[in-house]
């Protein structure tokens, strides 16, 4: 694993975003795998202005994002196709069509999950993976537990996530208890890994990752098994 250590959040977010944008100069056509929550938020941000300063266009671009809370309307502030559009989308030459989410109002969340992984397999896979990690250790929506699912799939999430997640919601009982997530599988279908993670709160998950074990209680671990994972992070979290 390579490790790229910045002084502070704001550092971590700039190099995160060259790295993205240094994938789309290479190949102006990519799949970007990405993430929501708080950490890439900066990321985002710094993307939005590299695109305004014409040093990145996403015109030739294809996105897939790692999970969506399910159900959840895309209208709804707190989906994740809602934080796509207001923090990228919205504000960088991406084509709309080509920017996909799992769909939180699917009828039958099972299919959608098949759909989203055939998707994810006829793009070719993807070319450069952004990723968090949840204070339990869980990538996308992979929560820990006995297996691991390759697939993208629907899964309970774990009460844990909903109150570390409940902080977006007006309160805990708002948060989906399901999501739609890529699996550990869909994940590795990626040819370059970017896990960010930022702040003391995480110092406990990225330790377990360094074990250098492989636990499906702690899914993160399996980042040890790819052959291109780098970890952009701040300072505080390695202490
Ligand atoms: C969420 C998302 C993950 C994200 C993680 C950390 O539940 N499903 O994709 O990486 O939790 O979020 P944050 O960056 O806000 O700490």
């Amino acid at each position: 694993m390579n490790i790229v250590v910045c002084k502070n959040y704001d550092e971590m977010s700039l190099r995160a975003a060259k790295i993205v944008a240094a994938q789309i100069k290479e190949k102006p056509n990519c799949v970007l795998g990405l993430a929501t929550g708080s950490t890439p938020e900066g990321m985002y941000a710094d993307l939005v202005k590299m695109y305004k300063n014409g040093e990145v266009s996403f015109k030739e671009v294809t996105s897939v994002n790692l999970d969506e809370y399910y159900p959840i309307a895309p209208t709804n502030d707190q989906s994740y196709r809602y934080f796509m559009n207001q923090h990228l989308f919205d504000h960088v030459d991406i084509d709309k069509a080509n920017t996909n989410v799992p769909d939180g109002t699917a009828g039958d969340p099972v299919a959608e999950g098949k759909r989203y992984e055939e998707l994810i397999s006829a793009l070719g896979g993807i070319d450069l993976q952004v990723l968090g990690i949840g204070r339990n250790g869980h990538i996308g929506f992979n929560e820990p537990d006995s297996k691991l699912i390759l697939d993208t799939h629907v899964t309970d999430l774990t009460e844990s996530t909903i109150s570390a997640n409940a902080r977006f919601f007006a309160s805990a009982n708002q948060v989906p208890r399901q999501a739609l997530t890529m699996g550990i599988g869909s994940i590795f279908k990626a040819k370059k890994i970017i896990l960010m993670v930022s702040g003391v709160e995480k110092k406990a998950a990225v330790s377990a990752l360094f074990e250098r074990n492989v636990d499906t209680n702690f899914p993160a671990t399996m980042l040890n098994l790819h052959p291109d994972v780098t970890l952009v992070c701040t300072a505080d979290v390695l202490d």
